[in-house]
């Protein structure tokens, strides 16, 4: 995902979805790829992005 100018995909936060192959060189899909964009959204509130919303939650709940 990269993040995008303002005015790329406002209704989605302007994110940039991609699948490449191991190499980086060879590119399946890249885009607005809405299966992404469907399932992201789920993490709307931490702007498209789970990992956030994991380290919140594991920091959240640990006693260190
Ligand atoms: C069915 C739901 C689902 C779909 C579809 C999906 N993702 Fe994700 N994605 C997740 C979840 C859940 C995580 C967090 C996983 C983790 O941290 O272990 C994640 C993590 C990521 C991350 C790391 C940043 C973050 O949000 O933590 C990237 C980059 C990413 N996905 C890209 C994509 C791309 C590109 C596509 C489409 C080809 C895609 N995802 C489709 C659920 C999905």
């Amino acid at each position: 995902m990269i993040k995008m100018h303002n005015g790329y995909d406002v209704k989605n936060n302007n994110w940039w979805y991609g699948v490449y192959d191991k190499t980086g060189n060879k590119v399946f899909h890249e885009g607005r790829i809405k299966s992404c964009i469907k399932c992201h959204e789920i993490a709307k509130e931490t702007d498209y992005l789970f990992s956030e919303t994991i380290i919140d939650k594991i920091s959240l709940d640990s006693d260190f």
